[in-house]
């Protein structure tokens, strides 16, 4: 309050004062709004406008497409002359998004070296792709910031992410759409040969990059017209995919291959992938099932596809990210892709009483189930002259021994080549008819019934061969 004794003059100054004061906080609290980290600064530079006010839309990709993701940033990058930037600050920086880095709340997150991390991009070639960096680039001339992280499940990231800051919401949208072609369309993936890794975080899955096995069709001994039923199911179809199409009829196809251990059903699949080159294929083994989705993603995004399910009685009733056994995860992912993809599903197994009624009860995955049982006498020589090629032994004695052999398989055959030479190479020696029935007499022999039956001969009567009516019903889905 004024007093009395005040002049007017200094009642004006007071006035003056306090508008200044007000204009000094004014300011003070304009200023800590533009406040950023010191990243937040140059982002700010980059995008002409505050940074701190710009949404950020996160795409989340599993992390085996980072190497896509790192090819498709490039090229906008260096199409619009941008730049690529790290970004320092401890730990913290893995712990919060990109809205938060900028903000002036985390004043040591700075601009700094880029980290990166070599990711294959074939069976023998690599990649440095970057890890945690941001991309300053242009699309269709707007600013945009483009944060690129690689998943770390140690901090709770099961997936790599792109996070996009940007002052025009329909700018971002375009731009994510221009990445996503651009990362099919560059894709390492693409005709490759990948299989999936469990991580020791379980969640998440790196993918391995396999070179395509090579085994001829001559190198699988079956019964006449087997391996060409399987072969013109797979491949067969998708070699008249255009004539197919345009009669109305789907691509997607299903098959199972079941048999005894050791009849050669890997041998067939490895042929099968032989036969497919620039086919995109996934091989999931045992444990690795539960990474389906993303194996059935991957057919989806790459096709042609081949995708191969080994041994999937072992995982068949196990529960992971679903309520509902394993297996039906699998059939629903072969049920959700679309019939005219050009992509096969390929499942193995050695205990088909396991599966076989949760396929009955979901018929129309599965349209081809072929058997491969323990070769018959005709194919048990053939595969003995097989495995003995280059080795000294008469037809007869090779003959001999494989009329013995009853019961067993195609790596019985090969195990026992091996023992034969190995008995006389101790001895120094060429190996001879005699090492040969020696060896089969020592595989053959009781005290060895383990041995043998891991080789896949029969010892007795199992279950299977009581089941071999179940056998009989897969007919009814051969088309
Ligand atoms: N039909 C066959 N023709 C030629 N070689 C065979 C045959 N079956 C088995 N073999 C030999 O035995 C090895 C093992 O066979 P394979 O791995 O294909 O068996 P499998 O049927 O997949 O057995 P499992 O059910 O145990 O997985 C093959 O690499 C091959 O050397
Ligand atoms: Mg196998």
């Amino acid at each position: 309050m004024p007093r009395e004794s005040d002049s007017a003059e200094d009642r004006a100054l007071m006035r003056a004062v306090r508008r200044y004061l007000e204009t000094v906080n004014m300011q003070a609290l304009e200023e800590t709004a533009e406040y950023r980290s010191p990243l937040g600064e140059l982002l700010s530079e980059h995008l002409g406008t505050d940074a701190g006010a710009c949404s950020v839309v996160d795409e989340q990709l599993p992390d085996h497409r980072l190497v896509d993701a790192d090819l498709a940033l490039e090229e906008l990058r260096a199409a619009s002359d941008g730049r690529l930037i790290g970004v320092t600050g401890g730990n913290q920086r893995d712990h919060i998004g990109l809205a938060e880095l900028v903000s002036a709340q985390y004043v040591r997150i700075a601009p700094g070296p880029v980290d990166y991390v070599v990711r294959a991009t074939g069976p023998t070639t690599t990649r440095r792709v970057v890890s945690f960096g941001v991309w300053l680039l242009r699309h269709e001339g707007r600013p945009l910031a483009v944060l690129q992280r690689a998943a770390s499940p140690h901090t709770g990231r099961a997936q790599a992410a792109l996070e996009v800051l940007g002052a025009d919401p329909d700018a971002v949208s375009d731009f994510l759409d221009r990445v996503r072609e651009l990362m099919i369309a560059r894709s390492v993936l693409r005709g490759q040969v990948l299989s999936f890794v469990a991580t020791e975080y379980g969640a998440d899955a790196g993918a391995t990059l396999l070179p395509r096995s090579a085994v001829a069709a001559s190198d699988i001994v079956l019964a006449p017209g087997v391996l060409g039923s399987i072969v013109d199911h797979v491949v067969g179809i998708g070699e008249h995919r255009d004539a197919l199409l345009a009669a109305g009829r789907h691509l997607k196809r299903g098959i199972l291959l079941y048999g005894p251990p050791g009849t050669g059903k890997t041998l067939t699949v490895r042929h099968l992938l032989s036969q497919t080159e620039g086919t995109t294929a996934v091989l999931l083994t045992g444990a690795s099932i539960r990474f389906i989705s993303a194996a059935a993603e991957i057919a989806r995004t790459f096709p042609p596809a081949l995708v191969v399910l080994e041994d999937i009685d072992l995982v068949a009733m196990e529960r992971h990210s679903s309520p509902q056994p394993l297996l039906f995860e699998v059939l629903d992912a072969l049920d959700g892709l679309e019939g005219d993809a050009d992509i096969a599903f390929v499942m193995t197994t050695n205990r088909v009483e396991v599966l076989e009624r949760a396929l009955a009860d979901r018929p129309g995955r599965v349209d081809l189930a072929v058997e491969l049982p323990r070769p018959a006498p005709a194919e048990r020589r053939t595969l003995f002259e097989r495995y003995a090629l280059g080795l000294p032994f008469s037809r007869d004695a090779l003959h001999a021994a494989a009329d013995q052999a009853e019961g067993t398989t195609g790596s019985f055959a090969k195990e026992l080549m091996r023992d034969a030479v190995l008995r006389a190479a101790v001895e120094n020696r060429a190996p001879t008819d005699a090492d040969l029935a020696d060896a089969l007499e020592t595989l053959r022999d009781s005290r060895n019934a383990l041995t043998r039956r891991l080789l896949g001969a029969r010892t007795e009567p199992s279950p299977e061969d009581l089941d071999d009516g179940s056998s009989a019903g897969w007919t009814a889905y051969v088309p």
